[in-house]
């Protein structure tokens, strides 16, 4: 079992790796581009990683603060949320979309980190 929450842990790095590179990118996207869909993917990894590390916490021996990882995930949906609405609707992201969002991952990565 502990294999499969460190599989999962990578696979939730390797998430958060996708939104950061989504955010690199599109600072190199020419004006008026819509929003690359990488970030829809990446939040929806970084949803089913967390949420199945979560609910798997009472078989892998570890505990997790219920309301950090409450705040976590209002903070991905509202990430996805954003996103997912950017991508269908294919209109060109605005300029403060991008930084919006990977601020938003910053806060996540801050609330992993310092909230043990
Ligand atoms: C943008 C969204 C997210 C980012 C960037 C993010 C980032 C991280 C990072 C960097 C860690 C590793 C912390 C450490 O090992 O000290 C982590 C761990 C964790 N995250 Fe997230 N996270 C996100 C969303 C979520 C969501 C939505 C959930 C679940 C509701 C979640 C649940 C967890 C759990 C349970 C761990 C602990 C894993 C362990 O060490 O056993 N995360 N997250």
């Amino acid at each position: 079992m502990e294999f499969v929450r460190l599989l999962l842990v990578f696979l939730h790095l390797l998430g958060m790796a996708v939104l950061v590179g989504m955010f690199l990118l599109s600072r190199r996207a020419p004006a008026g581009a819509p929003l690359n869909v990488g970030w829809v993917h990446g939040a929806a990894l970084q949803l089913i990683t967390g949420l199945a590390l979560q609910l798997l916490a009472p078989f892998t021996d570890t505990e997790y603060s219920h309301v950090k990882l409450g705040i976590k995930l209002l903070v991905l949906l509202v990430i996805a949320g954003l996103a997912l609405v950017y991508v269908i609707r294919r209109v060109a992201a605005p300029s403060w979309l991008p930084p919006t969002l990977a601020g938003l991952v910053v806060v996540n990565v801050g609330l992993a980190v310092f909230w043990t």
